[in-house]
C-alpha cells in the first residue's frame, strides 16, 4: 500500500510519524473516513467541510485546501488501484516536546491511507441486519468534533461482541445519543426518528444525505431524542455511517424489532442512498 504522510507518498513500511506527535500522546487530532465505490469518492465535499469545522473547533490550522485534499484522495485511489473501500484521513496538531498547552508553531501531521473492502456496497449483513446493545454514553461533551479519541467506542464494540451483538448504542439521561461509530434511527408508524444535532453527537455526513433523500421521498422525519424503551417498541431501526451506509438494526438488548428482519424503510433508504451517491 502507498500511504500519504506530510506531502509524501510512501510505501507503508517507510511512512513515519514522530513519537512526540500530539495525536499519539494526547489524542490531539481529528479524522475523517470517506468511502470509495467503484473508484469514486462518496460525498467528499461533506467530509472536507466537517474536517474544516473539527479543526476550527480545536483551533488547529487547516494545512490543506479542499482542492489539495481532493487531489490527495484521488492520487491514493489511483496509486492503490482502490475500487471499493475507504480512505482514512487524520490531522494531528503535530510533534513538539510534551506539554498540555497547545504549541504555537507546530506543523500539523497529515496522514492518509486506504483500506480495500471489495463489494462494500453489497455487504451481506444488510440483508440480515445487526444486533445492538445499549451502554452508557460516558464520552466527553464535544462529540460533534471528530477527534481520534476512540477508546470508549472501541470498548463499546468489545462489550457488544462479548454480549453476542454487533454494535452498541450509547445512552445518556435515558436517551440514545448514537452508535459507537454511526448515527442511530428508529422508525415508528412510518416516521423516521433520529436525535437532533448538537454537541452530543457527531453530525454524520451520511445522516445529512439520508435525511435529505428521505424528505425528498416524502417520508416523515422527526429530529428529536428517543429512549431505549421507545427504540425497543419501534417498528424498525437502523444506523448510518460512511462505511455502513444505511444498515438495518433488528435487535436491541435482545429484543427483536418487528419481525426481527430488516425493515422496509431502512432497506429503501439504503437503496436510495447507494443509487444517489454512486
Ligand atoms: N464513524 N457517529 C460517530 C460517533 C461516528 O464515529 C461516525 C463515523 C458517525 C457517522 O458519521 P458519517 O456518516 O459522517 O460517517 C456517527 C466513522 C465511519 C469511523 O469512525 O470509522
Amino acid at each position: 500500500r502507498t500511504v500519504y504522510v506530510n506531502g509524501l507518498y510512501l510505501p507503508e513500511e517507510e511512512a513515519k510519524v514522530s513519537v512526540f506527535d500530539r495525536g499519539f500522546l494526547m489524542a490531539d487530532g481529528v479524522y475523517e473516513v470517506t468511502s470509495v465505490l467503484g473508484g469514486k469518492l462518496i460525498d467528499f465535499a461533506g467530509h472536507a467541510r466537517r474536517l474544516a469545522r473539527s479543526l476550527a473547533e480545536l483551533e488547529m490550522k487547516n494545512p490543506l485546501t479542499e482542492d489539495e485534499l481532493l487531489a490527495i484522495h484521488r492520487e491514493l485511489v489511483a496509486r492503490n488501484d482502490l475500487v471499493d473501500g475507504m480512505i482514512y484521513l487524520q490531522i494531528t496538531r503535530g510533534a513538539t516536546d510534551r506539554d498540555f498547552l497547545f504549541p504555537e508553531n507546530a506543523e500539523p501531521t497529515v496522514v492518509l491511507f486506504t483500506q480495500s473492502k471489495p463489494g462494500l456496497a453489497d455487504n451481506p449483513t444488510a440483508k440480515v441486519g445487526i444486533k445492538v446493545i445499549s451502554i452508557p454514553d460516558i464520552r466527553w461533551g464535544r462529540r460533534d468534533i471528530k477527534t481520534v479519541q476512540l477508546l470508549y467506542p472501541s470498548m463499546g464494540k468489545m462489550m457488544a461482541r462479548k454480549a453476542g451483538a454487533d454494535d452498541a448504542w450509547m445512552v445518556e439521561d435515558g436517551e440514545v445519543t448514537e452508535g459507537t461509530s454511526n448515527n442511530a434511527y428508529i422508525v415508528k408508524g412510518g416516521k423516521i426518528i433520529t436525535r437532533h444535532l448538537g454537541n452530543e453527537i457527531l453530525h454524520g455526513i451520511t445522516r445529512s444525505a439520508v435525511l435529505r433523500f428521505a424528505r425528498e421521498a416524502q417520508m416523515e422525519v422527526e429530529e428529536r431524542p428517543f429512549t431505549v424503551d421507545e427504540a425497543k417498541a419501534a417498528d424498525e431501526a437502523f444506523i448510518t455511517s460512511a462505511s455502513a451506509f444505511v444498515m438495518p438494526v433488528v435487535q436491541i438488548d435482545g429484543v427483536s424489532l418487528g419481525a426481527g428482519t430488516p425493515g422496509p424503510v431502512a432497506l429503501r433508504l439504503r437503496e436510495i442512498y447507494l443509487d444517489e451517491m454512486r
